[in-house]
């Protein structure tokens, strides 16, 4: 039986770790061929060892998203290694620093979005023309449900990821006419290392814990295949009539 997302060439950032490594693996499980690219770089590749290990194809590239040449080469040796580019998926993002406003500092706040915004501008940047030429193309932009609502102590997080949301719209508004569809993924708190990290680092580690699951009505976290299920659905042609949209993932957090 044909994977659901078979003979497609997908590009995953931040692919080492968390959300990344399991789209990576599920989209390879589907029948893509990834790229997976990341800071990270041995973590990276063992990620993609083991997907090769599973019976899967892929390719670790080292990446900064904030590079813009880098962005050129990583599309550029895709397009050379495998002869088209069907999926992007904007993965790469930080929630550490900035800090709530009254503690932010300026620089902080710039590095959080040159990572969680700009990457996500200059990934589509790179990307989108090959896809344009090829009238085909599916960009999945990691929001969050902090893209959506509110949560005090987050202003840089928050403003990054609504930026997303509104980028990701805009852009498939531009290329909707072109073929190339372009959808944001919008998780509630999911165990991953960035999670994990975050609460480690609070005063009241088990506390925290505590209140951001009481806030997801059903009552626990989410776990990393369940997002990457959705990005799955969104790189596949089962979504071939979905653009601009928002796929929330969030146990509920976002209903109340
Ligand atoms: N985990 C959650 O609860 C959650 C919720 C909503 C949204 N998200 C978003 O999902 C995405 C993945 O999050 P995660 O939880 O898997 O985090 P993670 O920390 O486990 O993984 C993020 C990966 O991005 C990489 N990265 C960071 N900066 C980079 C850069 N400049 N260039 C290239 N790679 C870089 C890291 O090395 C890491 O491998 C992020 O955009 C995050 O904001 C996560």
């Amino acid at each position: 039986m044909a994977g659901r997302v078979e003979g497609k060439v997908a590009l995953v950032t931040g692919g080492a770790s968390g959300l990344g490594a399991e789209s990576a693996r599920r989209l390879a499980r589907e029948g893509a061929t990834v790229v997976l690219t990341d800071m990270a770089a041995d973590m990276g590749q063992a990620v993609a060892d083991g997907i090769a290990d599973a019976g899967g194809k892929a390719l670790f590239l080292t990446q900064d998203v904030t590079d813009e040449v880098r962005w050129a080469e990583v599309v550029r040796e895709t397009l050379a290694r495998f002869g088209r580019l069907d999926v992007l998926v904007n993965n790469a993002g930080i929630a550490a620093g900035g800090g709530p406003l009254l503690e932010a500092t300026f620089e902080a706040w710039r590095h959080l979005m040159s990572i969680n915004l700009d990457g996500v501008f200059l990934g589509m940047k790179a990307a989108a023309p090959p896809m344009v030429e090829a009238g085909r193309g599916s960009i999945i932009n990691l929001s969050s449900i902090l893209g959506k609502v509110g949560m005090a102590g987050t202003p840089a997080y928050s403003a990054s990821k609504g930026g997303v949301l509104m980028l990701t719209k805009a852009t498939a508004l531009e290329l909707a006419p072109l073929g190339v569809r372009v959808n944001s993924v919008h998780p509630g708190f999911i165990e991953t290392p960035m999670v994990d990290t975050a609460f480690r680092e609070s005063e009241n580690s088990n506390e925290m814990r505590d209140v951001v699951i009481s806030r997801h009505p059903m009552g626990r976290l989410g776990v990393p295949r369940e997002i990457a299920d959705g990005i799955v659905f969104l790189a596949s042609d089962e979504s071939s009539f979905m653009t601009g949209a928002e796929l929330v993932i969030d146990g509920g957090y976002t209903a109340i």
